[in-house]
């Protein structure tokens, strides 16, 4: 080969990898990913169409399910992958035959499940590795036997082979099957069992249920034909037709059996015969299934012959009469079934006084939907076991009014359980029920009583624990003595029973400090007292839903709120549904510590007051949904969320803003309590950029873009509110502000200070300024310290150079002093002239120089007010020194003057 050529087949190679792929990737489009479902070790691959068994399930599978699929055949290769399997279910497919390997491939395999196939022939050899088989099921394959099918599997216990047509019961003729314990052959055409066909049986010494029901052909039995199969305990004969005699030949052929159970249901048995059970007196019969038969008479004494017996189930027959003597010799009898076994044509069947005598171990007797004449005071008579008592939609007119003789003939009997539901009960007399001390539980559900239970209703009752009237069309009333005599009662049951109200003091409930559920639901109670359910403290469960309790909690309610629910400490669930609440009292739900459940959906809540939930601290399931809550805010919700594992609020008009709906939106986002319908029930209503989209589509980001918006508004805030406190001190405090003010300026400015004062010479000790009509004050109280202590004041009347320019010279000579005093009368305040320049002067001094540059002496009382107005000068301007009054007492005038000496020395003096 030339080089080129080489290279042209390398490439070549090359080129069909990368157009064809590797090989590996080269698989059969058969083998598509499968779809089978795996839980544990267990492949689930029905309904897939498959026309094979997938080939990619893992390895180590136990158990393989491919029924209902397209399985056609079925090779030993294509299992050979999962060697493990114990369990193989290849029902509901087109398989025609199994292969002999099958066993060696899966040498594990226990159940193998082949019904409803093609697979028509059976071979010696199709089993023969079976060894490990336990259970096989070819029911509805139309199989045909060939030689000894079943051999091989010695360790089959359950072998179902019905609906195949065959015709005999004979599998086969050597013993095998030595393990088999229910052989079920029903739906074939077995129409005789001859003498050896169950010779195959003969080493099945566990064999113990053989079912050979709804054959399709008439079943005899040849005498002797159940002898090998002696020790089987359960035969089920149900759907076949039987005649009394056949029955009787069957339970002949029953004899000396082991056989425990009977099965004879859908015969068409008719009458039973004295003698027709007579067969089975030497069995240990247990268990007698006559249901479905359109039975009409049973002659008395038939079950004389089974003693033992202690289930007999007589449902859905037609009996006319049953008599003393019919249940003759049951006495070992605990339940017995008469649901629907007597049936009402033209006249009422009846049942004979001390019908029930015999079965005086008897501890369960159903009566349901049965139809019978009357009660008498011996109907029930005998019953001394009797436990249970079921009525429930009997038809017999004796219940339309219970009387104290209606259950007298039960006296005797220890019951229990008494139920009367549906038996259309129209009243209860007193003592209805007094013979029955020992009943727990009384069913008077759906019935039509209407009355007022006064107690003595269910007087004698000293045991009882439930009672079930709900469903009583709401014409009962209760009273305050409605459950005086049973205050043992632990559940009471009275939803859709009452005439609307429970404002009844003292509470009928009272008396019931067991009770532990309080069913009082759809009674549209609107009335309710305060106290009603006070004493109730073991109550768990109260159920309230469907009345109208709205009006109790409304904060319209003239006596404010009605706190019914105090002092249920121990409830763990409420359901206050439908009650058309929109309000929740902020105490109605304290007190609750223990509630766990709590149900308030379908009411009109909106609002709701902060911290309302807060107090329940043991909640956990928390339900609200259709309200018309928009807004589920922190303040409300926060406490009682975190604590939640489930939280149902979906259908509520949610309001998807920042502040209704951002801090649920974010909670929900988190949880790990379950929301159920959180994707497509949580939905928003407004705004309208959101309505119709799930609460989880809100954005939590849009509501990042308030932050700036928040700021501002906070500072807007301060702003208005430093501005407000600001404007009050103005108003009330503004001059000093701006006295300090100025005096803060003008010393920093260094326009003049003090300091500087103190080394400036004056030439006199004081200005003053007094008003004209003082002048005589000034003379004779002012000027003689002049002589006295040797101050020199400036008067202007006086010490004023004539000529001088009037202002100027003010000014001037107030500079030249180093005080000025102001003498403060009204009259100065009045006179224009000093209030316009020389107190404007003064004022500047104080500013400028000093705050004891200026004296006032006050020669009558003047309110600052007065002074401000006229001359800007308040007194606090001034230190306190500064400020003297002209004494009204004359004994006080030296002291004056001392003051005034020190106001003007306060500084060092003129020299
Ligand atoms: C079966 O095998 C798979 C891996 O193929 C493994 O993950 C699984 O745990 C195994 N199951 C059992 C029950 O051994
Ligand atoms: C029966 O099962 C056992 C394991 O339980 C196994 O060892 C044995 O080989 C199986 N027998 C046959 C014949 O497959
Ligand atoms: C039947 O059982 C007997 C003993 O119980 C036994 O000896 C005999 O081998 C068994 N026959 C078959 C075919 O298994
Ligand atoms: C008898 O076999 C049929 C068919 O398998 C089944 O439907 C029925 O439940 C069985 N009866 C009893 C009492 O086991
Ligand atoms: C109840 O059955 C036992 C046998 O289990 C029997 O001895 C007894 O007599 C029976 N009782 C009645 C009242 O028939
Ligand atoms: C039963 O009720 C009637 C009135 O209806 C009364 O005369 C009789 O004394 C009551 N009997 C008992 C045992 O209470
Ligand atoms: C009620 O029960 C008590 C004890 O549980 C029992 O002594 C009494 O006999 C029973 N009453 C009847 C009528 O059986
Ligand atoms: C929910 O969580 C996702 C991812 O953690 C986030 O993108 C989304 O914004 C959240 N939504 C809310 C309403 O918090």
């Amino acid at each position: 080969m030339n080089w080129p050529a080489l290279i042209t087949v390398l490439l070549a190679l090359n080129l069909g990898d990368l157009i064809f792929g590797p090989s590996l990737c080269n698989a059969s489009p058969k083998f598509q990913k499968n779809a089978c479902r795996i839980r544990r070790d267990v492949a689930d691959c029905r309904h897939l169409k498959l026309e094979e068994i997938p080939p990619d399930l893992p390895g180590n599978i136990t158990g393989l399910d491919v029924s209902h699929n397209r399985l056609g055949a079925l090779s030993s290769v294509s299992l050979a992958p999962y060697p493990g399997l114990v369990r193989l279910d290849l029902g509901f497919n087109n398989l025609k035959k199994l292969e002999e390997s099958l066993c060696q491939t899966l040498p594990l395999l226990r159940t193998l499940n082949v019904q409803h196939n093609q697979v028509h022939q059976l071979m010696e050899k199709d089993f023969s590795h079976c060894l490990n088989l336990t259970e096989l099921n070819l029911a509805g394959n139309r199989l045909k036997l060939h030689g000894e099918s079943f051999a091989a599997l010695q360790s089959v216990t359950l072998l179902d082979l019905s609906n195949n047509d065959l015709k005999t019961a004979k599998l086969g003729i050597q013993p095998q099957l030595s393990s088999l314990e229910t052989l079920i052959l029903s739906s074939n055409a077995i129409s005789t069992i001859e003498l050896n066909d169950f010779n195959f049986l003969t080493n099945s010494s566990s064999l113990r249920v053989l079912n050979l029901s709804y054959q399709k052909t008439h079943i005899t039995f040849k005498s002797g034909c159940l002898k090998p199969i002696a020790g089987i305990h359960e035969l089920v004969m149900d759907g076949n037709k039987l005649s009394t005699a056949l029955t009787s030949k069957l339970c002949t052929e029953l004899s000396g059996t082991a056989i425990r159970n009977i099965s004879l249901r859908y015969t068409g048995l008719v009458t039973l015969a004295k003698t027709t059970f007579k067969g089975l007196v030497k069995t240990q019969l247990i268990s007698l299934d006559l249901s479905h038969n359109g039975m009409t008479k049973i002659d008395n004494g038939s079950f004389q012959w089974l003693p033992v017996l202690e289930v007999l189930s007589l449902e859905q027959n037609n009996l006319k009469r049953l008599t003393s003597n019919t249940f003759k010799g049951l006495g070992n009898l605990t339940r017995l079934n008469l649901k629907n076994a007597l049936l009402k044509t033209s006249s009422n069947p009846i049942i004979d006084d001390f019908s029930f005598q015999p079965l005086r171990a008897l501890e369960i007797l159903i009566m349901q939907y049965t139809a019978f004449r009357d009660i008498s005071t011996h109907t029930f008579a005998g019953l001394i076991s009797l436990r249970q008592l079921h009525l429930g939609s009997a038809k017999c007119i004796a219940l339309k009014r219970i009387t104290n003789q209606t259950f007298v003939s039960l006296a005797a009997s220890p019951l229990q359980t008494l139920n009367l539901s549906d038996t259309k009960i129209s009243s209860l007399d007193p003592g209805a029920f007094y013979s029955l001390g020992n009943l727990t539980i009384l069913r008077l559900g759906f019935n039509s009583i209407s009355q007022t239970l006064t107690g003595k209703e269910f007087q004698g009752l000293g045991k009882l624990q439930e009672i079930y009237l709900s469903n009583n069309n709401q014409k009962i009333t209760l009273s305050p003595t409605s459950f005086a005599y049973v205050p043992t009662l632990i559940t009471l049951l009275m939803g859709k029973v009452l005439i609307g109200s429970l404002d009844l003091e003292p509470s009928p409930f009272k008396p019931l400090s067991n009770l532990s559920i309080l069913d009082l639901s759809n009674n549209n109670i609107a009335k309710i007292s305060r106290g009603i359910f006070d004493g109730l403290e073991n109550l768990k469960v109260l159920k309230l839903q469907h009345n109208n309790l709205a009006q109790a909690w409304t904060s319209f309610n003239p006596r404010g709120p009605v706190m019914f629910l105090k002092g249920l400490c121990n409830l763990v669930a409420l359901e206050m549904d439908s009650n058309g609440l929109d309000e929740i009292p902020l105490e109605a739900l304290r007190g609750l510590p223990n509630l766990q459940e709590l149900s308030l959906s379908g009411n009109v809540l909106k609002h709701f007051k902060d911290s309302v939930f807060d107090h329940l601290s043991s909640l956990r399931v928390l339900r609200l949904q259709k309200n018309e809550i928009t807004s589920v805010r922190k303040e409300v919700f926060g406490a009682v969320l975190a604590n939640l594992s489930q939280l149902v609020m979906n259908t509520n008009p949610f309001d998807c803003t920042c502040d209704s709906i951002l801090w649920f939106a974010t909670w929900l986002n988190r949880t790990n309590a379950s929301v159920p319908g959180l994707r497509d029930e949580y939905i928003c209503n407004t705004p309208l950029s959101y309505y119709n989209h799930s609460v989880l589509e809100f954005d939590p980001l849009s509501c990042q873009d308030m932050t700036p918006f928040q700021a501002l508004y906070v500072l807007t805030t301060t702003a208005v509110l430093i501005l407000m406190v600001t404007s009050f001190l103005v108003r009330f405090h503004g001059w000093r502000i701006q006295f300090y003010w100025n005096v803060l300026i003008n010393r920093t400015l260094g326009f003049s200070d003090t300091n500087s004062r103190e080394g400036r010479a004056f030439e006199y000790d004081a200005y003053v300024v007094h008003a004209a009509d003082d002048t005589n004050w000034v003379e004779r109280s002012l000027l003689p310290l002049e002589d006295n202590q040797g101050y020199s004041f400036y008067l202007q009347e006086r010490d004023a150079v004539p000529g001088n320019a009037h202002l100027d010279s003010i000014a001037e000579n107030m500079k030249k002093s180093r005080k000025i005093i102001l003498v403060v009368t009204e009259k100065l305040l009045n006179d224009p002239f000093c209030r316009h320049f020389t107190a404007h002067q003064a004022r500047h001094q104080v500013i400028e120089d000093s705050r004891d540059a200026v004296v006032l002496v006050f020669l009558e009382d003047v309110h600052d007010y007065r002074l401000f107005r006229h001359l800007r000068l308040r007194r606090d301007m001034l230190r306190q020194r500064c400020v003297v009054s002209w004494p009204v007492q004359r004994e006080r005038v030296p002291a004056f003057h001392q003051s005034l000496c020190i106001a003007l020395g306060t500084t060092s003096r003129v020299q």
